[in-house]
């Protein structure tokens, strides 16, 4: 399954240089489950040839407003309401001007203007333009309708040759943003913390202790709710991710100590923990400060324990209202051991993982286990890629977070 399954986009692709991204788009947008048609402007098509873009669409491009619809099949009127969602990328400044300001003289600009489907609209252009207060303009006025969704463009090297803003994002980028705007906002509101990824222990200034979390499932976690509309702050061990789209806030630790002290910090602000993150249970008793030699003899390394982070804020007075959520990661006896810990840690679900499996679990792609909830209920999680398990997690939870949240 992916982010885009079933869904029906009509890709708008305008005359900038990142139009040669296009077909890349196209194959991403089709991988992630969409069915794509694309309307390819006479600039765009200066960039892209629309061979390459019916190939990989599987279908014909719209190209003229003036081509008889008996020949090209696309009825300029029809072609907006017959997808979900129309995505323009590389959305120009002549492309933004024009849809905001009600023109449409070609296929792509009648095609957005003939219909009420949601737009996701990806600027990309040279930073001075994007700069330019009457593009500014424009583009700000398109994001207060409530029927466009901007996408601010990535920093990078420009085909200018400048490095600034005006990057058209990368598939995965723009993908969860569709998916974003076709998700009901259901949690609209709610706060939610999700913490993820590993920690790092320091034994000396160069070296650390770890484990394998590679922060996927708790990034998919904080995606799935920030598409629902909740206010999701992240925080984040190291992991060289992208803070996924619709996030609010990264807070980047890199220690158990610093974990706690972050969730602390945010807890009297938050509705949801989500506690994903693998934080080390032990640290090094003693940090040297310089680099230890191995000339010293063999190395024995004393251990304590770190603070048990979710087990601690559970015992706050201020812990009253709000949801609790842990993960446990067992090889036997998954769901007996996760309700213990959700006893012993006060939570409200466990998120349970049996990780003995082959291909599940820390640093793979997929994910499969049980949510177990304090009101006795066991939920089966199937085996899924980590979004969508992240997707399947946070349907089940939902409602059950805001009927609790309401009781207080
Ligand atoms: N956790 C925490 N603070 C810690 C360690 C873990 O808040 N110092 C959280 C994790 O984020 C996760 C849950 O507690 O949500 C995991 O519980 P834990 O008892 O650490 O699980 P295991 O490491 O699997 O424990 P055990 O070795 O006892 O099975």
């Amino acid at each position: 399954m992916g982010l885009l399954d079933g869904r029906r986009l009509l890709l708008g692709v305008g005359g900038g240089i990142a139009a040669y991204k296009a077909p890349e788009l196209v194959r991403r947008l089709r991988e992630a489950g969409a069915s794509v048609r694309v309307v390819l402007t006479d600039a765009g098509a200066r960039f892209v040839s629309e061979l390459a873009l019916e190939v990989v669409s599987r279908a014909p491009v719209g190209r003229g407003l003036w081509e008889p619809s008996d020949a090209s099949g696309i009825v300029h009127t029809d072609l907006g309401k017959e997808v979900d969602l129309i995505v323009l990328a590389p959305a120009t400044a002549n492309l933004i001007g024009r849809i905001r300001h009600g023109l449409a003289d070609d296929l792509l600009s009648t095609t957005v203007m003939a219909c009420h489907t949601p737009v996701l609209v990806c600027p990309s252009m040279n930073s001075e333009m994007l700069a330019n207060p009457l593009v500014r303009e424009n583009i700000e006025a398109l994001a207060a309708q409530p029927r466009f969704k901007v996408l601010e463009p990535g920093s990078g090297l420009l085909a200018c040759g400048v490095t600034g803003p005006g990057r058209l994002p990368d598939p995965p980028e723009i993908i969860e943003a569709a998916a974003g705007v076709l998700t009901p906002t259901t949690l609209e509101g709610v706060r939610v913390a999700v913490s993820a990824g590993p920690t790092r222990e320091a034994l000396d200034p160069v070296r650390f202790l770890t484990n394998r979390s590679s922060g996927t499932m708790g990034y998919a976690l904080a995606r799935a709710f920030a598409a629902r509309g909740a206010d999701v702050t992240l925080i984040s061990g190291p992991t060289g991710l992208r803070t996924p789209v619709g996030v609010t806030r990264r807070v980047d630790i890199t220690s158990a100590a610093e974990a706690a002290v972050a969730v602390e910090e945010i807890f009297p602000s938050c509705d949801v923990l989500v506690m994903a993150a693998a934080i080390a249970d032990y640290r090094p008793a003693t940090r040297a400060e310089h680099k230890l030699k191995k000339d010293a003899g063999p190395l024995h390394l004393a251990l304590e324990r770190t603070t048990d982070i979710l087990a601690t804020v559970a015992a706050r007075p201020d812990r009253a209202g709000r949801v609790l959520i842990g993960f446990a990661a067992e090889t036997r006896d998954v769901e007996a051991l996760a309700r213990e810990k959700l006893d012993r840690k006060g939570l409200d679900w466990i998120i349970a993982n049996d990780v003995a499996g082959v291909g599940v679990g820390f640093g793979t792609g997929d994910n499969a286990g049980m949510l177990v909830g304090r009101d006795g209920t066991t939920t089966e999680l199937r085996r899924a890629s980590k979004d969508a398990f992240a997707e399947r997690v946070v349907d089940l939870l939902g409602p059950a977070i805001l009927e609790r949240l309401a009781r207080g």
